[in-house]
């Protein structure tokens, strides 16, 4: 099992320092963070002690994800704890292990023993803002969370000095899947962006809502990094949800539902080249999945399978197709939020746009979260876009800030001499694309090398540095 324990750092300040309705408010508001995001997570709350958090996850069952979802849960409480107010901080300590449980006592003290000690001792070593785990907890998550080494602790109650591990972001979905094989930066500057999609989401999931984000960006700017770190976000909460991705075509190819027939198949298991023979029955099976109702069943199944391409003939107008279409993504909503993200719409067809207004309009009681990313150029195929619809946000995305571009690319290839770093922020004038692609071109050409694994702070943490192989050249 593992056992978090979260601490503020600064409230006996605040609380000092403001009327004590102010202090107990802020501090309830704590709470209820805590417990919101510690559900979410699948984990449950064991105490609070004054402002202090314990949290355990693998009791009364123990699953495979326990470890990584207290990790996310510890992260997603820390960054979100100054959001209460500025002048407060949180630190936490997770450690996974065995531990004595008392089955059957619900709430205080079902949980005791060594491993909560540790725990609780791991937080207190961890700085103000950042989470520390244990060495059994940093290896069971390490596909999916970047870890630094923050050195050996002596803890008390323990003969041995432990060693730490600073957990810094996730990366990959549950488990480590789809993690980018290429060099990826750090996700930066857009934590307000990203916050507000998971709380709209949220919103869209509890009141069961429709609702459409729209994000629109120029090339580079990040529209599909921030999806992808939504994605990387809920796959990783216990709530069970939808995913659906699909991108347009670029102007001029004309497969007009192209995005949507990539949401269905995706949803089918059927790949984008799989013949009629394998995609069919692959198809059925997923309606006869979601569907319960024959009727039902009968009159979807054949527009999806036109939708597909699978099927020339059984559909009628446009109007009975998208009347089909919407009811399976009714139907699946029905079952768990549902999340069906667009991307490239400056390159959507008309029609497409038709069908995502039409399903918003029409099926609002449901939980369908349709996010669309597009450049600015959509605005001219389809002024206002998303603006009639009544649960609608809109979100445009500026070139990241100096000191975000900065982040990134130290992130990105740490110790890169600066005369080039500043060559490529002045050049790349806030668009991570470019400053991504460059350092990519230079690592491709051979102009930048991998120099050495280097001993980057005193405590020994490893990171990769890297240096010009020829200066001059670049
Ligand atoms: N906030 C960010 N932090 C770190 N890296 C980022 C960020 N935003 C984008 N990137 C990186 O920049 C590159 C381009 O981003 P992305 O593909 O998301 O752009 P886009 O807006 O979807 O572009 P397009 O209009 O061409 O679809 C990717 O390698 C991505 O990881
Ligand atoms: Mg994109």
């Amino acid at each position: 099992m593992s056992v978090l324990f979260v601490d503020l750092v600064g409230f006996t300040t605040i609380s000092e320092a403001r009327d004590s309705e102010e202090a107990r408010e802020l501090l309830s508001r704590y709470s209820e963070l805590a417990r919101t995001l510690i559900k979410r997570y699948g984990g449950t709350v064991e105490k609070f002690i004054g402002d202090a958090v314990m949290a355990v996850w693998g009791t009364p069952t123990t699953t495979e994800d326990d470890a990584e979802r207290a990790v996310r849960a510890a992260l997603d409480l820390v960054a979100s704890v100054p959001e209460l107010d500025q002048a407060l901080q949180a630190r936490a300590g997770v450690l996974t292990g065995e531990a004595a449980v008392t089955l059957g006592a619900e709430g205080e003290g079902m949980v005791a023993g060594d491993l909560v000690n540790t725990a609780s001792r791991i937080q207190t070593a961890a700085e103000p803002g950042t989470v520390l785990v244990g060495d059994a907890t940093r290896r069971s998550t390490e596909q999916a969370i970047v870890y630094e080494s923050a050195g050996e602790h002596e803890l008390k109650g323990k003969a041995e000095p432990v060693d730490l591990w600073r957990a810094l972001r996730v990366v990959s979905a549950r488990g480590g899947s789809l993690k980018s094989a290429g060099l990826e930066p750090p996700f930066i500057g857009r934590d307000r962006e990203l916050k507000l999609i998971k709380d709209l989401f949220h919103g869209c999931a509890n009141d069961r809502r429709a609702h459409l984000v729209s994000v629109i960006g120029i090339a580079g700017h990040g529209k599909s990094r921030l999806v992808w770190e939504f994605y990387k976000y809920f796959d990783g909460i216990v709530q069970q949800v939808y995913w659906h991705r699909g991108r347009c075509l670029a102007y001029g190819e004309g497969v007009a539902y192209w995005a949507l027939a990539d949401m269905v198949r995706m949803r089918a298991g059927i790949g984008e080249t799989e013949d009629a023979s394998s995609a069919r029955p692959k198809l059925s099976a997923m309606v006869e999945r979601y569907m319960l109702d024959a009727e039902e069943r009968a009159f979807v199944e054949p527009r999806l399978a036109h939708l597909l391409a699978l099927e020339e003939a059984a559909s009628g107008d446009r109007q009975d197709l998208f009347a089909a279409w919407r009811l399976f993504f009714e139907r699946l909503a029905d079952a768990s939020p549902t999340v069906l993200a667009f991307e490239d719409m400056q390159w959507a067809d008309t029609s497409l746009l038709d069908f995502v207004e039409y399903l918003l309009e029409w099926s609002r009681d449901f939980p369908l979260y349709v996010i669309t990313l597009a450049r600015p150029e959509l605005h001219e195929r389809r002024p206002g876009w998303g603006g009639g619809q009544r649960n609608f946000t809109s979100l445009y995305l500026d070139p990241l800030s100096e000191r975000a571009m900065r982040d990134l690319l130290e992130g990105l290839v740490p110790g890169l001499p600066e005369h080039v770093g500043e060559q490529i922020l002045a050049r790349a004038e806030g668009v991570p694309l470019y400053a991504v692609e460059t350092v990519r071109m230079l690592l491709d050409r051979g102009l930048l090398v991998h120099w050495r694994r280097c001993r980057a702070s005193r405590r020994g943490s490893w990171s990769r540095c890297f240096r010009l192989w020829c200066a001059r050249r670049c």
